[in-house]
């Protein structure tokens, strides 16, 4: 019997134990006011570059929780959510506002355009989906300027052949002058005067250097009115969020962290400089959202069957030409934002190892399984090889990654159709055996697996941890 169809194991949520939400202290009655209160707080990660099927699973269990919660990134992601023949491609604003009633928040710790986030609730009205009084924008996140595209232009082309291959979103550029202390921030624009001189003094600096470095200045006419008149359509929305959530959670409240990119494309643990801007993996849940992490009280890690990635950088297991076609044709792997064709690789057990590890993931979900139904043979990446010698662990530097040779196991294919299977008994024996070789190889269980872009197109396995927290 493999881990993913084994009964639960120890939960970290245990009822009735100090971790559903009363301290030791409290139930003998004694407030010693330095132990918090532990209610579901779960985040959902990408295990690999990306579009793993975040959105799905996102949306799957925000029915479960009182609040979705984005912690990273900005405009530059893309969830897409298909239920009763409607599809939705959301960016900023968390997957769980589909679910009637409940909450969202888009954190501190993302970047937000407010153009762009104007563009995506214009569409979310269009589709009858209602936000007022349900969503909440961080007065502490930093905007997206026009300018911040612009440079972005510029440093991609700069770059040439080495060029990241980004989203051309502005998303790094408003990164960097929030590192660099030269970031404006939502809240900051729901005060006119303060936001002008903000503004021009952020301009004069910027243009400075500009004008030293290249010759020309930000064509900005025209910016500060946009800027407040959007400002007067977001006004209700802004929030403290950490403020928000943290008495949220003090409440009993649940809250679900959705994460944006994927775990190779965090900026610290990624395929740098191949990567985004913030940090996807779990941890960023804390600081992006202002929750501390001892309030995390489980992660989910999603997966695809087989992996993809979008834009420049290694990717060890990338399939041949041909291959790539085919399951970039069956898979519909072209890009929710930007439409780019995704590259298409083989499952890789070293990457996701190290996204167990760095997540701390407690339960996996396998999306796309269908994508390979008509599959003679599937290969799965078990190592690496570097110079000849096994290597067990990511290599630091996208150089050293290039250059890997991956090892791996052929399994057979089913070769028969699983979109839409709802219940593990109904899957091929050999679509069973891929998936519990993952589980046994990971050790983590399977919380969840996909066999179609909708929404009931899920199967969630009784007995495992993610099966408890829905
Ligand atoms: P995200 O960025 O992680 O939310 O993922 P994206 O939405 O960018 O990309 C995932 C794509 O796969 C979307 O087009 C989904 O509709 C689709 N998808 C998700 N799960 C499945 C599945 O199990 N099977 C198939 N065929 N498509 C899926
Ligand atoms: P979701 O949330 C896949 C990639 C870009 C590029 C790199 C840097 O839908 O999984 P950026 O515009 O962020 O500076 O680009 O990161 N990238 C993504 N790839 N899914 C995403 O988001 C991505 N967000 C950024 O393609 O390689
Ligand atoms: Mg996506």
């Amino acid at each position: 019997m493999s881990h993913w169809d084994l009964p639960q194991k120890a939960s970290r949520n245990i009822p009735g134990t100090i971790w559903s939400g009363q301290s030791a202290a409290s139930v003998r009655g004694v407030n010693l006011g330095t132990e918090k209160a532990r209610t579901k707080a779960i985040a959902v990660v990408g295990a690999q570059w990306g579009d793993e099927g975040k959105g799905k699973v996102v949306d799957y269990l925000a029915s479960s929780f009182d609040y979705t919660a984005r912690y990273a990134g900005g405009h530059n992601a893309g969830h897409t959510v298909i239920f009763n023949d409607h599809r939705y491609v959301l960016q900023l604003v968390p997957s769980g506002i589909l679910r009637p009633g409940k909450k969202a928040v888009i954190g501190p710790g993302t970047v937000v355009d407010p153009v762009a986030l104007l563009g995506e609730l214009e569409n979310l009205k269009k589709s009858s989906v209602d936000v007022r009084g349900r969503l909440f924008l961080s007065n502490r996140a930093h905007l997206i300027f026009p300018y911040h595209r612009e440079i972005e232009k510029a440093a991609e082309a700069a770059r040439g052949a080495s060029k990241i291959g980004t989203t051309a979103r502005g998303i790094g550029p408003a990164y960097e002058d929030k590192m660099s202390r030269r970031g404006i921030r939502v809240g900051e624009m729901l005060h006119p005067d303060c936001f002008r001189q903000k503004l021009e003094r952020v301009l004069a600096e910027k243009n400075a250097i500009s004008q030293a470095a290249y010759g020309q200045a930000f064509e900005t006419s025209g910016l500060l009115d946009n800027y407040l008149e959007i400002a007067a359509h977001m006004r209700g929305l802004v929030a403290d969020t950490a403020v928000l959530l943290n008495q949220a959670l003090d409440r009993g409240e649940t809250v679900l962290f959705e994460g944006a990119q994927g775990t190779m494309l965090d900026i610290d643990h990624g395929t740098y400089p191949y990567v985004t801007s913030s940090s996807a993996t779990s941890g960023g849940a804390a600081t992006g959202l202002g929750v501390a992490p001892t309030r995390v009280t489980g992660v989910v890690g999603v997966t695809k069957a087989y992996t993809t990635r979008v834009g420049s950088g290694p990717f060890p297991t990338e399939m041949p030409d041909l291959d790539a076609q085919e399951v970039r044709a069956r898979g519909n792997e072209f890009g929710a934002v930007t439409g780019r064709p995704r590259r298409c690789g083989w499952l890789d057990l070293v990457v996701l190892r190290y996204a167990k590890m760095l997540n701390g993931i407690d339960s996996l979900v396998v999306t796309k399984l269908d994508v390979f139904d008509a599959q003679a043979e599937i290969k799965v990446c078990t190592g690496y090889r570097l110079n000849g010698q096994p290597i067990t662990e990511v290599p630091a530097d996208s150089e050293t990654l290039a250059q890997v040779e991956p090892e791996y196991v052929t399994l057979p294919g089913w070769k028969t159709a699983t979109q839409g299977i709802r219940e593990v008994r109904d899957l091929p024996i050999a679509a069973r055996d891929y998936l519990s070789f993952l589980s046994d190889q990971l050790n983590v269980e399977i919380g969840m697996i996909s066999t179609g872009p909708e929404r009931d197109a899920t199967i969630v396995p009784r007995g495992t941890k993610l099966s408890s927290w829905i």
